[in-house]
């Protein structure tokens, strides 16, 4: 698959199908994936992927946190709290599309609440993967961290996988530390969905907006 065809078919998928991903497909995916580069070759990724019994428990131990109102101090604010447009405004209109494609009114909160806890379940995806770094790590390293990230979305697409990274698990630092076995030092950055996309829903028909070339590139000396 050419790298322009990889990049076009990624989109976030949040609906998955339970068709197994072979541990070697995972392996190879992760092998590839780490040749990103990283700044001063740090390589400052740390990588959890779970499948079957662990993914169940973690699941299941979030489900019952969530239903008993059990809540955590996320890990990090995942969006600036007074986040200014273009930003604020691309954030809005992603967010209808998606409520408005699956037939969650604006004012309907727990509809929406009841969506955002489809990632505590990975979106049904038979893999979860998480992407841990050391606390000491700078905004550099997140830039390293993202490309590896990108590389394994990329990837996935070769093997007919889907993707959905997932920030929504930074509300769980605590959970994640016990089911992980995560170091004091070690904070989780984001998780990941991996699996086969479920062609059928229409969650996964969003097709989500990008800004003209003109409005983000500057062109200078051409
Ligand atoms: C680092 C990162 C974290 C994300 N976290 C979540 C998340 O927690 N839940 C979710 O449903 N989508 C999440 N997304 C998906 C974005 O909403 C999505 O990438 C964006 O709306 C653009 O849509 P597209 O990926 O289909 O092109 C995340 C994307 C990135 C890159």
């Amino acid at each position: 698959m050419r790298v322009s065809k990889a990049i076009e078919t990624r989109v976030t998928i949040r609906q998955f199908l339970p068709t197994p991903v072979p541990e070697k497909i995972i392996r190879e995916i992760l092998e590839i994936a780490k040749r990103a580069p990283s700044g001063g070759n740090l390589q400052p990724w740390n990588v959890h992927v779970l499948v079957d019994d662990p993914l169940k428990a973690l699941v299941d131990d979030i489900a019952g946190k969530l239903k008993k109102g059990i809540e955590e101090d996320p890990e990090y604010n995942v969006y600036p709290p007074e986040l200014v447009d273009p930003y604020k405004t691309r954030r809005r209109i992603v967010g209808q599309m998606l409520y408005e494609l699956i037939g969650v009114p604006r004012d309907d909160l727990p509809g929406k609440l009841k969506q955002l806890s489809r990632n505590f379940r990975f979106f049904d995806a038979p893999v979860g993967i998480f992407f841990v770094m050391h606390r000491q790590m700078e905004i550099g390293q997140y830039a390293d961290l993202g490309m590896f990230m990108q590389n394994i979305m990329l990837l996935a697409r070769e093997y007919g996988l889907h993707t959905c990274a997932q920030e929504a698990w930074a509300r769980w630092p605590e959970t994640l530390q016990e089911h992980l076995g995560l170091a004091d030092h070690e904070m989780l950055f984001c998780g990941m969905a991996l699996g086969y996309s479920d062609e059928t829903a229409i969650i996964n028909k969003l097709t989500s907006e990008r800004e003209e070339f003109e409005n983000f590139a500057t062109l200078h000396g051409f």
